[in-house]
């Protein structure tokens, strides 16, 4: 059975897969805003989560992990700085829509990678305790973002 903290990263995925798309289809300037407010509200809390929890307990693991670790904390660094771009940007700038495309294409990227590669290496790695301490971690990272 998959762990309440490995299904809870799935659902936030799912989400964020969902607002890139809306925010990409998005006409008018109110759902522009919208969604890139909802995107941002989802996606950053997710990233600095992820950050204290998984990638904390795969680079102290060394080797492959570590290694797979540190490329996907600078795929979050990537996408933190797009994001804030795309927050700064005037909505109907003409760059809008190409950035939030590539950050669509970035963080896609970055999901399968995780889904393929690091949860399943967590799951290997991680005993159920370890697993219920990296699910404490992720919220209370996530929580002071979101504060
Ligand atoms: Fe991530
Ligand atoms: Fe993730």
């Amino acid at each position: 059975m998959t762990h309440p903290y490995i299904e809870h990263l799935l659902k936030d995925h799912k989400k964020q897969r969902k607002l890139e798309k809306k925010l990409i289809k998005a006409e008018t300037r109110e759902d522009k805003e919208k969604y890139r407010q909802k995107l941002y509200d989802a996606l950053y809390p997710h990233i600095e989560g992820e950050n204290a929890s998984i990638f904390d307990f795969l680079v102290k693991k060394g080797d492959e992990a570590k290694a797979g670790a540190l490329e996907a904390m600078q795929e979050h660094h990537v996408d933190r700085v797009l994001l804030d771009e795309l927050m700064a940007l005037d909505v109907d700038d003409e760059v809008f829509i190409a950035k939030a495309k590539v950050l669509r294409e970035v963080n896609n990227h970055h999901l399968k990678e995780e889904e393929k590669e690091h949860f399943p290496r967590l799951e290997s790695l991680a005993s159920e305790e370890e697993l219920d301490a990296l699910f404490e971690a992720y919220e209370s990272a996530e929580h002071e973002v979101e504060e």
